[in-house]
């Protein structure tokens, strides 16, 4: 009789060291189950009563009972505590549910394309050069061998920002502004194109030249499926002695393939630019679409631009392309509609 005794206080203190550790509903929902449930400790102690002498049994039993009130009374009282101190939450919440993780964003699609492209290239030697989105005339026409009457220059292609030329130009008007036969006028725009990098690099930068310029330019397109006013080209410019034809078509290929896959279809049409001779437009087969899409120009350098930026045509030579990063983007990813690019929205984005 004295052992069994014993086991039961024995099982009170336990019960009571544990109540101490319960901080929670959950925990204290796991002691109800251990001490009172209906496979519970105290369950087991009341068995001990068939193990004890009849004269024993009143005296266990009542000490039983008395240490399950306790225990129970210990609990509910645990219970009250904790919902007052508010550490417990509310009962029908599950407070071991995982959380749910805050949005924080992440890059947009055609900027994870520009950054998959400058890595591209890196791989193969190229560096990374930028330049200005409010441009001059010089980096914009004049070193890129645009004559002043070609139609690139007009008004409707462009976004002429305002002609900088002192007083006298106050009065003038922007149709003013935009005869082209005044060296002084210091017109702006916003760049039509990333070739005016090529300029700025040549300018500052002795050949041998490999950089690849990715950035934004402005068009006044009218927008549709293949079309916008604001998007993005990724240009290349090499110069060096003895660079060619063949390292402009090598490399392209090299790129298409390694970029969209090896099985990718691509071809060069002959074209014009003024910046490049001999020049050709670099077309990719499109398979969602079942036609060839422009990614954009390339060419060989054109002596006059080489020149413009004080580089001797008779000892360097250059190629150049430059693409589009939403045609890229567009072709990697299967994406339908260039506008999808910047009307934000999220079922859109989400998906890169
Ligand atoms: N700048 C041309 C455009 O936007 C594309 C281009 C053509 C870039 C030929 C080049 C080039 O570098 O060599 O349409």
């Amino acid at each position: 009789m004295p052992e069994v005794t014993e086991q039961i206080d024995a099982l009170l203190n336990e019960a009571k060291g544990d109540l101490q550790a319960v901080n929670d509903p959950v925990e204290l929902e796991q002691f109800r189950i251990k001490y009172l449930g209906s496979n519970g400790l105290m369950k087991g102690a009341m068995k001990m009563l068939g193990q004890v002498p009849p004269a024993d049994k009143p005296a266990l039993g009542q000490r039983l009972n008395t240490i399950k009130q306790n225990i129970a009374d210990s609990f509910e009282a645990r219970k009250s505590e904790l919902s007052k101190t508010g550490s417990a939450a509310p009962t029908g919440i599950d407070i071991t549910e995982p959380g749910r993780r805050p949005q924080i964003g992440h890059r947009h699609i055609l900027m994870k394309v520009r950054d998959e492209l400058v890595e591209l290239f890196g791989r193969m030697g190229f560096t990374v050069a930028e330049g200005p989105e409010v441009e001059d005339e010089f980096h914009n026409f004049v070193a890129l061998n645009i004559s002043p009457q070609h139609p690139a220059r007009d008004p409707r292609d462009n976004f002429y920002l305002s002609a900088d030329t002192g007083d006298q130009a106050a009065r003038q008007t922007m149709k003013e502004a935009l005869n082209f036969h005044d060296p002084e006028r210091n017109l702006r725009l916003l760049r039509t194109q990333t070739s005016t990098v090529q300029i700025r690099v040549m300018e500052t930068t002795p050949p041998p030249i490999r950089v690849v310029i990715p950035g934004r330019v402005y068009r006044p397109d009218t927008h549709d499926a293949t079309h916008l006013s604001m998007f993005h080209q990724l240009e290349a410019l090499v110069v060096d002695r003895n660079v060619n034809m063949v390292d402009l078509k090598s490399t392209i290929h090299q790129f298409v393939h390694a970029y969209f896959g090896e099985q990718t279809r691509l071809r060069f049409r002959p074209s014009f630019f003024p910046f490049t001779e001999p020049s050709a437009e670099v077309d990719v087969w499109f398979e969602d679409k079942q036609r060839w899409i422009e990614l954009g120009g390339c060419g060989m350098v054109h002596p006059n631009v080489l020149t413009a930026c004080k580089i001797d045509p008779d000892i360097f030579s250059g190629w150049a392309f430059g693409f589009g990063i939403e045609r890229i983007a567009m072709r990697k990813y299967a994406v339908s509609d260039i506008r999808f690019f910047v009307e934000n929205d999220l079922r859109f984005l989400r998906q890169f």
